[in-house]
């Protein structure tokens, strides 16, 4: 049977696995234009690069608050019962983390532009308002702040990835299948 929307103590529901994908889909995204943006040498092209990170991070922020709510307004599927008590906390701890680095990236992306004064407007429409005052010493501690989330992001995605696979492959139990567009193995 295919998944209903709505999440279900035992599994995760259609929009919930949709939230889930299409935000570590975009994440990827916004790693390869963020990094292609910073290296790229000083041209128009760099400047595209740049409007297409900042963009792409607040559709990112747009979804992972939907997916909060949409995640409060559901039942939470139960940890698998096979799960010892640091795995779960394992579990609880890096769930949580990602939500905080994915609206802390996003946010700290917007005090840099604000204090590196730069005029920006979302996909080239919608003029960003600045949050801090223009500041060239704040621009430089906030740029290096975004380096540091990016940096403890990217090894949550292992670790996760890493998890999901084991629980897969080595544990056999049905926490990957019923994150995958399927029904739960059992
Ligand atoms: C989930 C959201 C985001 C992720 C994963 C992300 C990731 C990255 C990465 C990997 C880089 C290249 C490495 C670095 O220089 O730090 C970067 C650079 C940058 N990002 Fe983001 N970013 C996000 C959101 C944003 C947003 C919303 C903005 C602005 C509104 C932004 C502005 C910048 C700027 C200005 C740089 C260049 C920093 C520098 O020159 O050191 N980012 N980002
Ligand atoms: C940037 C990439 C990713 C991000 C940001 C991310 C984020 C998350 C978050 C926040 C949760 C917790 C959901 C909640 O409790 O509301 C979760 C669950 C999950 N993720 Fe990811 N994830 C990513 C990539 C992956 C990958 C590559 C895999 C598989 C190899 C994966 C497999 C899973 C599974 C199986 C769960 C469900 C855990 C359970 O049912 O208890 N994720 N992910």
């Amino acid at each position: 049977m295919p998944p209903m929307l709505r999440n279900s103590r035992e599994s995760w529901g259609s929009l919930a696995r949709f939230f889930h994908w299409a935000v570590a889909a975009l994440v990827l995204v916004q790693v390869a234009l963020g990094l292609a943006a910073s290296a790229w040498r000083l041209s128009p092209m760099k400047l595209d690069l740049f409007v297409w990170h900042k963009s792409l991070g607040f559709v990112i922020l747009l979804l992972v608050l939907l997916r909060l709510i949409w995640r409060m307004v559901n039942p939470t599927p139960a940890l698998s019962a096979g799960m010892s008590g640091i795995e779960r906390l394992g579990a609880r701890a890096s769930h949580g983390l990602f939500y905080v680095l994915l609206i802390l990236l996003p946010v700290n992306g917007w005090v840099i532009n604000s204090a590196a004064n730069v005029p920006f407007s979302i996909f080239w429409l919608l003029p960003l308002p600045a949050i801090v005052a223009p500041s060239p010493a704040l621009a430089g501690t906030a740029e290096n702040a975004h380096f540091v989330l990016f940096s403890l992001l990217s090894l949550l995605v292992v670790v996760h990835a890493g998890a999901a696979l084991r629980h897969h492959f080595v544990k056999r139990d049905e926490v990957l299948s019923r994150m995958l567009f399927g029904p739960p193995r059992t």
